[in-house]
């Protein structure tokens, strides 16, 4: 059986959906924190199982006669409860017997990134590879998907006010990561593999607005604001204060280019191309 932890979210469903064109649905286990979330799949035969990352007592139980996790990586605004989360998750499945992880971490992964995010998800690395249980990272680099969120209200007023210089990103799809990690679940070949996820190009936010420019005939420029600015801009939007530093850790990682790594292996895995940003974007 091959277990899904956060299966009721973008990348979660995404990957059951793509699983269920390879496996039986009984194969398949979605863990969520409220069952109700993924009826489409219970109703498919996909066995569901509640579990909170918080909760060890719930995680414990949910991993029973599973052979293959894929732990999707918590969200985790604060780095200190994100960290105890991984961890509950991580001996949770050593408990139970697994055979395999699948981990969704953060492009070129290590210590002491400048984004938050990644210092969780190199520690749940740390933590899956003293397990001694055979893994496969994931390490995505910046979702396309989150494009229309980092680029705010752009398409109206033709600024992209974001903090990050000549930073680059090598945005990739989320539906490819999800393909690509379907293809890993039910394959072979891929223990102790660490694989950098990303799409062919990186852009910086110039290049970026250059982009959304051609795509949507219209003209978009990038702003590079102060971390000052932009940190007064979320705080006016109501963004609670520890998201507010997230996102600058995340704008000051682009900066010095945390993000900016391009890799083959996605298109490898998927034996096809992946997915263009100007195709994304035109669509925006
Ligand atoms: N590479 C990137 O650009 C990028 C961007 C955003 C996020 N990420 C990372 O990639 C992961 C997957 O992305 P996504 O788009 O699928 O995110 P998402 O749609 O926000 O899904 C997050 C999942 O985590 C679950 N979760 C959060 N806290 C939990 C808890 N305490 N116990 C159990 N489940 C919990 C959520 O369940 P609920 O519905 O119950 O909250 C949801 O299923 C994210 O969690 C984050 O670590 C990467």
């Amino acid at each position: 059986m091959i277990a899904i932890t956060g299966a009721n979210g973008n990348l979660g469903k995404s990957t059951i959906q793509f699983l269920l064109q390879k496996v039986a649905p009984t194969d398949i286990v979605a863990i969520v924190r409220n069952p109700e979330t993924v009826n489409e799949f219970k109703e498919k035969g996909v066995t569901t199982r509640q579990a909170d990352y918080n909760d060890y007592n719930t995680l414990k139980e949910v991993f029973k006669g599973v052979e293959t996790v894929l732990q999707i990586s918590t969200i985790g605004v604060d780095t200190e409860t994100a960290k105890q989360q991984e961890k509950n998750v991580v001996n949770a499945i050593v408990e139970n017997n697994v055979k395999h992880i699948v981990y969704t971490s953060m492009v070129q992964a290590r210590p002491n990134t400048v984004f938050q995010g990644t210092q969780t998800q190199y520690y749940t690395e740390e933590l899956i590879r003293r397990t001694n249980i055979p893994y496969t990272f994931f390490r995505n680099s910046m979702y396309m998907e989150a494009i229309p969120e980092l680029i705010g209200n752009a398409l109206q007023t033709n600024e992209i006010r974001y903090p990050s210089g000549s930073g680059k990103v090598s945005f990739v799809s989320r539906t490819d990561i999800a393909e690509a990690i379907a293809n890993v679940l039910t394959g072979n070949a891929h223990g102790n593999q660490t694989y950098e996820i990303t799409g062919n190009t990186a852009y910086s936010f110039d290049e970026l607005a250059g982009v959304i420019s051609k795509e949507k005939s219209i003209t978009v420029n990038h702003v590079d604001i102060s971390d000052e600015v932009f940190r007064e801009e979320l705080i006016s939007y109501q963004i609670p204060v520890e998201v507010v530093d997230l996102l600058v850790s995340m704008a000051n990682g682009i900066k010095i280019g945390e993000f900016s790594h391009v890799d083959s292996t996605l298109e490898k895995l998927l034996g096809r191309k992946s997915f263009d940003l100007n195709k994304y974007v035109k669509e925006l």
